[in-house]
């Protein structure tokens, strides 16, 4: 049997973890035969609740589910992990904005980041909103800990630009590749209409509809986590479990050929000249972002707007650099 290797969750007892953490556990992420142990933090008020969590763990019987280590002291539960999946943190509420959370989850990223302090090989992937920021001050807390090893999740934005496009042109979801999304994960984010392809033709061309393009597509991919929390009375979780599950695969397997994925990663030295010591979402190829993308002056100046959206971001939580 292969040594099993260590994953590490936060907010197990919450929404997302409800889904990611049974998810994890059936092996469909890390490769076959992959024994894993989930190390899962939660609040102390929460760890009855995570209790339940654990105990249905144990009722699905999974055989590569090598053990479960629960608690709330982030330094003893992320001892030795190989992955950290930062999930837990407070999701906003009907008419907030995601940086409205900026002030109270800062904080759980700054003791996250400091308990990952030194642990060089952990892949980090940060979910708990406003991701992009946390991702950044994780970063300038977790000593050591790489800036390629920490990536904040926008993969849920990916899925939701391929199906509007797909559902635009009537074809299926597997027809569209090549979605980037730039910026922030937020009402700011810029998703590309002009690189996407869709039967391996322009997505401009195909939908010739660029007014729908501009407007209705962009509109609807930034506002879509409102949407659903407006409907839901709770934010996207299954949706968003299934994207940072498609996040750490992206991450760990090649990317298939004629086809990228994205993520917020570390902006410094980065091909499209945005500002350095942000986390900026950009398409990315194996470990690379990929270059020399050329958008139109109107996503051009959108990507700025996100840009300046993250610099402001970076000022809210400076003290904590
Ligand atoms: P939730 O409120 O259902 O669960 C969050 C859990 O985190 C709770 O159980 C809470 O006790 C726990 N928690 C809070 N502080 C913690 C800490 N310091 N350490 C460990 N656990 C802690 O929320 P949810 O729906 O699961 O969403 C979690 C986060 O993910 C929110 O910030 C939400 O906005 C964000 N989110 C991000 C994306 C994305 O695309 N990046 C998508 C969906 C949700
Ligand atoms: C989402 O995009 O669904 C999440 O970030 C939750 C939110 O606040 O919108």
């Amino acid at each position: 049997m292969k040594q099993a290797i260590r994953v590490g969750v936060t907010g197990g007892a919450g929404q997302i973890c409800y889904s990611l953490l049974y998810r994890l556990a059936s092996g469909e992420v890390f490769p076959v035969d992959q024994p894993i142990i989930l190390h899962i933090l939660e609040i102390p008020e929460a760890l009855p609740a995570l209790r339940g969590v654990v105990m249905e763990l144990e009722d699905c019987a999974f055989p590569l589910l090598a053990g479960v280590v629960t608690g709330s002291d982030p330094h003893k539960v992320f001892e030795d992990i190989d992955y950290a999946l930062l999930v837990g943190a407070k999701p906003r509420g009907k008419g907030m904005e995601r940086a409205d959370l900026l002030e109270q989850n800062a904080k759980i990223f700054v003791e996250q980041g400091k308990a990952l302090k030194g642990n060089h090989k952990v892949k980090v992937l940060v979910v708990g909103n406003p991701a992009n920021t946390n991702a950044l001050v994780l970063y300038h807390n977790a000593k050591n800990v790489p800036a390629e090893n920490i990536r904040s999740m926008m993969r849920l934005d990916q899925n939701r630009a391929i199906t509007q496009l797909a559902q635009k042109a009537r074809v299926s979801v597997k027809s569209v590749k090549k979605v980037a999304i730039y910026g922030n994960h937020s009402s700011t984010m810029v998703p590309d209409y002009d690189n996407a392809l869709i039967g391996g033709k322009s997505a401009r061309e195909v939908i010739d509809d660029l007014d729908w393009l501009r407007g209705d597509f962009i509109k609807t991919v930034q506002e879509r986590g409102a949407e659903v929390i407006k409907a839901r009375g709770l934010s996207s979780a299954a949706s968003a479990a299934n994207a940072a599950i498609a996040s750490i695969k992206d991450w760990i397997y090649e990317t298939p050929v004629g086809d990228w994925y994205v993520a917020g990663v570390y902006s410094r030295g980065n091909p499209y000249h945005i500002q350095d010591d942000l986390f900026f979402s950009f398409p990315l190829i194996g470990g690379d972002i990929v270059p020399h993308l050329k958008v139109d002056n109107f996503l051009e100046h959108k990507i700025k707007e996100s840009e300046e959206e993250l610099i402001k971001e970076r000022d809210a939580v400076r003290r904590w650099l």
